[in-house]
């Protein structure tokens, strides 16, 4: 079939807007080649449910271990070793296992009073801000704040080192939203060497003496007689940086914008807030946080009657993916905070399933528990918003609330 359709994440007007673009995509040319151009060499996008979840899970054919863009070089130009992200099994799955032995879902529901508390500070400020008539930013007082707390946290770094810990991940997520292009963001370099400098003190106290948060358990963290070596612990660190934080803010921002449009669905969260945890999920599938991440052919392969050469960029679109009608039926698109659907592909699927999805899924659930409770009518104003500016990852960099009668009273 001939089609005009092209997947342009280079345009911010597709940027704006990709959906309706994704569905043609999918219906006209979902093993989509995108041709060469100026440093980006041609690469294929994959845009329908099936196709997506099917190569994800098949890392032999679609490896993460020549990076997550379809940028030449990205490993290279970050100047550190792959870290687990950007690994393959079976490799990934023996460091996967030694993480999971530390950072498991139970040392992240101990964390909930501190993020029910942090939130409710939040919120605080919040209402101060309205009652005072300024603007209140939803995303910089509240979703923004909010993951950074919980990293630093969960990392042990002390409230006496925040302050310089807030910029680092600010600096390492523009890095990581550029598609790991370092040589766009000259302080992105500077926050990694500093950060990993942190860090790296942090550990050695750590194999010093035991210390009973996340880093000293990933420091005593043993399987079949195997340790974490310090540079298995940093990239674990980066990672979660990188990846959990402006991931995390704009799950929650987009939450407060998909319920200003679907004010239906806000009373049924309201009469329910048991619905909540199932709503968080269907927020990341409208609104998938990371929409594109690539993986790399080790051999030539046909998906739907095209075939890709070996050893090309291709990118998994899983923010097209999560509104498939042939996975979600004919209400794709809309907000259904019922909806409990077998699979999803936000947080990925496979060997690379999200680590932080219990922490990312725990910290939207409260924030949204927090603030229905106190502000059961909330809005935001998304024409009023800066989206920030990424090929990869959806989000905000600045979202006003609309209406602020009720947030003052
Ligand atoms: C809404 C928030 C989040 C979203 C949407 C998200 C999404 C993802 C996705 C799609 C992947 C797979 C990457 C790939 O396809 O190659 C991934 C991997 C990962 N995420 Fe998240 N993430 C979120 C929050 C977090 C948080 C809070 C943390 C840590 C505290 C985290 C840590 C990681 C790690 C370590 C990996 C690598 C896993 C591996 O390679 O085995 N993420 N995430």
């Amino acid at each position: 079939m001939t089609t005009t359709v092209a997947y342009e994440p280079f345009d911010l007007a597709f940027r704006a807007d990709p959906y309706p673009t994704y569905a043609r995509l999918r219906d006209e040319s979902p093993v989509h080649r995108v041709p060469e151009r100026a440093g980006v060499p041609e690469f294929w996008a994959l845009t329908r449910f099936a196709d997506v979840w099917e190569a994800v899970r098949t890392p032999a054919t679609f490896s993460s271990a020549q990076g997550l863009t379809f940028y030449p070089d990205e490993i290279g130009q970050l100047g550190i070793p792959p870290t687990i992200v950007m690994l393959d099994p079976p490799t990934q799955t023996a460091l996967r296992s030694l993480i999971g032995r530390a950072f498991t879902p139970r040392r992240i529901a101990d964390l909930e009073g501190k993020i029910r508390t942090f939130v409710r500070s939040r919120i605080a400020l919040m209402t101060e801000r309205a009652a005072a008539g300024e603007t209140v930013d939803l995303h910089q007082l509240l979703s923004s704040p909010l993951p950074v707390f919980v990293l630093a946290d969960l990392l042990g770094v002390p409230e006496s080192d925040r302050a310089a810990f807030a910029p680092w991940v600010a600096a390492i997520t523009r890095v990581q939203n550029d598609g790991f292009a370092v040589s766009d963001e000259p302080g992105g370099l500077q926050a990694m060497a500093e950060m990993m400098g942190y860090f790296t003190e942090a550990i050695a106290h750590r194999r010093g003496c035991t210390h009973d948060d996340l880093l000293g358990a990933l420091v005593a963290a043993e399987l079949d007689g195997q340790r974490l070596s310090d540079w298995d612990i940093l990239g674990f660190c980066f990672v979660m940086v990188a990846g959990g934080s402006d991931t995390t803010a704009s799950l929650v921002s987009h939450g407060i914008t998909l319920l200003t449009e679907a004010p239906a669905q806000r009373e049924l969260l309201l009469a329910d807030p048991g619905l909540i945890p199932g709503a968080v999920l269907e927020f990341l599938r409208l609104e998938s946080s990371v929409q594109a991440l690539a993986r790399t052919t080790t051999r030539e392969v046909t998906i739907a009657g095209v075939t890709i050469p070996a050893d090309r960029k291709v990118m998994m679109v899983y923010g097209s993916a999560n509104r498939d009608p042939r996975e979600y039926g004919d209400t794709a698109d809309l907000l259904d905070v019922r909806r409990r659907p077998d699979r999803h592909l936000a947080f990925s699927s496979g060997p690379h399933f999200c680590i932080g999805s219990h922490a990312a899924r725990l910290q939207a659930q409260i924030a949204f528990e927090e603030l229905l409770a106190a502000h059961p009518r909330i809005t935001a104003d998304p024409a009023a918003g800066v989206r920030h500016d990424s090929m990869f990852v959806r989000g905000w960099v600045s979202l006003p609330a609309g209406d602020l009668s009720d947030l003052s009273v």
